[in-house]
């Protein structure tokens, strides 16, 4: 049985007597929803690999909740300091030089560990409390859309672990930024609300988006399949509302039940469909996505996703939505 409790004082320290007895505790981020173990420990560390059915050579994400906690898992040069102190906490995270205390198991053999700050109270209160740094997935088994509520872990991970501490929606909605900061030029290999003018402006120096062909040498997880709900995924980019309505039939033509998610915009042109909103903008969208894609699997066989947004946070939730849908 998996217990769900509010994040409180209690919970907290419970939590973090499970952590430091090398069980997993799911916990929530600004993100979304992390699978937390002790990162010191290869005992914890293995069973996340476990829970999720993730692959092994798909490196995990090592949570500190300060300087001198990030400091003691990796070698911080100097972009990395410039990004620290202005931005962080963040949803950014940060791929180093490792330092000798992180297991190969956690970097799958890299010689490198993305490290974040998490920008959620409860989450470095925990990290606190258990006074280790925490590595955490998201608390999804492999292949789903990760969890941006505490719901949404159980469902998926009922059984598996001990302790879900729930601390409502994550206000992010989708997955860090992860920089790469070992290249010779920083190079951001997942997209995330973290953007990269952002990040050249306080750098001051060229930042690049990695192509799926780089990224997936660089960060093994891209390369997988990823956030894909048990429902088709049909991606519409154009917007063009005749192109929408037949793409719409054909599909109807194919499977029964079918809705179409899209930005506030859309609405009145797909009203003919059942309609999953995603908000007037992106940020909106990117909060709403997975839980989006969760609604649609429950009661669709396909949900076809009309999203024209360019903008840089609009570009982070096409890469997901690029994923979803392949
Ligand atoms: O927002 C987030 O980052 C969430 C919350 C829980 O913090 N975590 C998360 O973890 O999304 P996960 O395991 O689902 O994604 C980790 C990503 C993968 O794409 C992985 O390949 C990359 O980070 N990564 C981890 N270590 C790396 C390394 N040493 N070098 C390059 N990429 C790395
Ligand atoms: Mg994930």
């Amino acid at each position: 049985m998996t217990k769900v409790l509010p994040v409180n004082k209690t919970s907290l320290l419970q939590a973090a007597k499970l952590l430091k007895a090398d069980e997993l505790v799911a916990f929530p981020t600004e993100t979304v929803y992390g699978l937390g173990a002790n990162a010191l420990s290869d005992r914890a560390v293995e069973k996340i690999f476990a829970a999720k059915g993730r692959p092994q050579d798909n490196p995990l994400i090592v949570h500190v909740c300060s300087l001198e906690m990030f400091e003691s898992v990796a070698h911080i040069n100097k972009p990395a300091y410039a990004l620290i102190s202005t931005l962080m906490p963040s949803s950014l995270t940060l791929v180093l030089k490792k330092k000798p205390c992180i297991s190969n198991i956690i970097t799958a053999g890299l010689d490198t560990v993305a490290v974040r700050m998490p920008n959620n109270l409860a989450a470095l209160d925990l990290i606190r409390c258990a006074n280790v740094p925490l590595a955490a997935p998201s608390a999804n088994t492999s292949t789903r859309p990760s969890p941006t509520t505490a719901q949404a872990v159980l469902a998926d991970m009922d059984g598996k672990i001990q302790l879900i501490l729930d601390g409502g929606k994550c206000e992010v909605g989708i997955e860090s930024t992860v920089l790469d900061l070992t290249a010779d030029c920083p190079t951001i290999l997942r997209q995330g609300i973290v953007i990269q003018s952002t990040l050249e402006n306080i750098l001051q120096t060229k930042v690049l988006i990695a192509g799926n062909a780089d990224s997936a040498v660089k960060s093994p997880g891209v390369k997988y399949k990823h956030y894909a709900p048990n429902c088709k995924v049909v991606l519409n980019v154009s917007g063009n509302t005749k192109e929408i309505k037949l793409q719409y039939m054909q599909i109807k033509d194919e499977f029964a039940r079918v809705c179409i998610m899209c930005a506030d915009e859309y609405i009145n042109d797909c009203a003919f469909a059942h309609i999953l909103p995603l908000g007037k903008d992106a940020r909106q969208a990117a909060e709403r996505l997975y839980e989006n894609l969760l609604e649609a699997e429950k009661s669709f066989d396909c949900v076809l996703i009309v999203w024209t947004d360019k903008t840089e946070v609009g570009m982070s939730v096409l890469s997901r939505l690029l994923k979803a849908s392949c």
